[in-house]
């Protein structure tokens, strides 16, 4: 494929498709393309839930299909039952924290997973179907770059690869499989390495839903260290668009960075939820009547719940993308402004409510038990 042509997936194989930006990603999708095939891949760990995909479950061009990545023979089996044409790879473990404490889990699925899937795409796509055309499309995370010091420029694409974190390192090992298939192969892959995300469906680990479900039950809101690191903050459908840009646009063999150009001091996201959560309880009788234990309900404000705890080991200190590559090649740059982002945020959360209790039970309090 040249620079110029178009790719078009016609059959596409969404792995973690349950998960956050899985399930987005899978809604953008059939949104925007109606008639493509869309099968999500996923083993439904405690991050995967099929209720983040209900929207489009009656939806015939929607198949779910509950596999491990692991799994070569299912894996190549579902290839071929779909005749799939466009693999996107979401299925990872996916917290900091969790690769601190069990960092085993994340080899497993983000770089043994991974080559597996990589391994059934090669068999389907070059050694049975010679000549077909295909692009596995990897999703990774800026993380890979290592971290920043407050004046060093952002990550380019060309920034040499530092993971601090055991989820950085299965994430950059598994970006170094996807190349190496390209290389060796004549796979055809693209990789994104994307900013931290937000928006609806994000498990309540991470830190922004953590905080706003914390709040709802006025629970202690952990600030790890000085709370001065720095994240550059993408909405969810922003990192959808621009994976779709790479696939349709991109290079094959090339990597592109996504990112918000939003770069916020936790400290500062924190405070900033913490505002609009009791804006938005104290304008609204039925959310005081649903969240009784909420801050403003007690004559209290959010931000007294902010509590500084032990910083997280090997902490990077600040993440920041530049976008120019992506923004030039394939026309990308972020549409939706951190201001509305953040309120259609806080307000799915306040409108779900059970979604993130039943997300939130079983397995999720067992581990957050041994880490507190
Ligand atoms: P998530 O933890 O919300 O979802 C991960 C999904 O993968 C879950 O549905 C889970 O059930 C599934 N899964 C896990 N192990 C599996 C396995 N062995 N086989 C099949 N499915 C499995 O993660 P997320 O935040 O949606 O992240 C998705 C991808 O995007 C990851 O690869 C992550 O590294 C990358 N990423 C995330 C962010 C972010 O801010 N969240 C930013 C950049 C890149
Ligand atoms: O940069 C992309 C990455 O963003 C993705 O690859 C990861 O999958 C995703 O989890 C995210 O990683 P972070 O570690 O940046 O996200 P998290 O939400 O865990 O933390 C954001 C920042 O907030 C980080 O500096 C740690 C801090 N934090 C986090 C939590 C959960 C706190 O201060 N307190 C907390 O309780």
């Amino acid at each position: 494929m040249t620079n110029k042509e178009i790719y078009t997936p016609k059959n596409i194989l969404v792995t973690g498709g349950a998960g956050f930006i899985g399930a987005n990603f899978v809604h953008y999708w059939l949104k925007t393309y109606p008639d493509n095939r869309v099968v999500v891949m996923d083993a439904l760990t405690y991050a995967g839930n099929v209720a983040n995909l209900a929207a489009v479950e009656s939806n015939p061009n929607f198949r779910f299909v509950h596999a491990d990545i692991l799994d070569y023979e299912n894996s190549l089996k579902l290839l071929r039952e779909e005749n799939i044409d466009t693999i996107v790879h979401f299925a990872a473990e996916s917290h900091v924290d969790r690769s601190i404490s069990g960092p085993d889990a994340f080899i497993e699925t983000n770089v043994k997973g991974t080559h597996e899937l990589l391994k059934a795409a090669k068999s389907y796509w070059l050694d049975e179907n010679p000549g077909m055309t295909h692009l596995f499309q990897h999703v990774s995370t800026d993380e890979v770059y290592g971290t920043l010091e407050a004046n060093d420029p952002p990550f380019r694409e060309d920034t040499p690869y530092a993971p601090n974190s055991p989820y950085a390192a299965s994430k950059a090992s598994s970006d170094f499989f996807v190349r190496s298939y390209q290389e060796t192969y004549g796979l055809n892959t693209n990789i994104s390495n994307c900013s931290n995300n937000y928006g609806p469906y994000q498990f309540p680990e991470k830190l922004i839903p953590l905080v706003i479900t914390n709040i709802l039950e006025s629970k202690a809101l952990p600030i790890y260290g000085d709370g001065k690191q720095i994240r550059d903050w993408l909405y969810v459908d922003d990192h959808a668009r621009g994976i779709d840009l790479i696939m349709r646009k991109g290079r094959k063999g090339e990597a592109y960075n996504i990112g918000g150009i939003n770069e916020w001091a936790n400290i500062d996201i924190v405070n900033l939820v913490c505002d609009l959560v009791d804006q938005c309880i104290q304008d609204n009788p039925d959310l005081q009547k649903q969240f009784p234990n909420s801050p403003v309900c007690q004559g209290k404000t959010a931000k007294e719940l902010i509590t500084y705890v032990k910083d997280r080991p090997g902490h990077d200190r600040r993440y920041a993308i530049d976008p120019s590559k992506s923004n030039n090649e394939i026309g990308y740059q972020p549409v939706e402004s951190f201001e509305t982002g953040i309120k259609k945020t806080v307000d799915w959360y306040l409108k779900n409510e059970a979604w993130w209790r039943s997300v939130m039970s079983g397995e999720y309090q067992d581990w957050i038990k041994k880490q507190y």
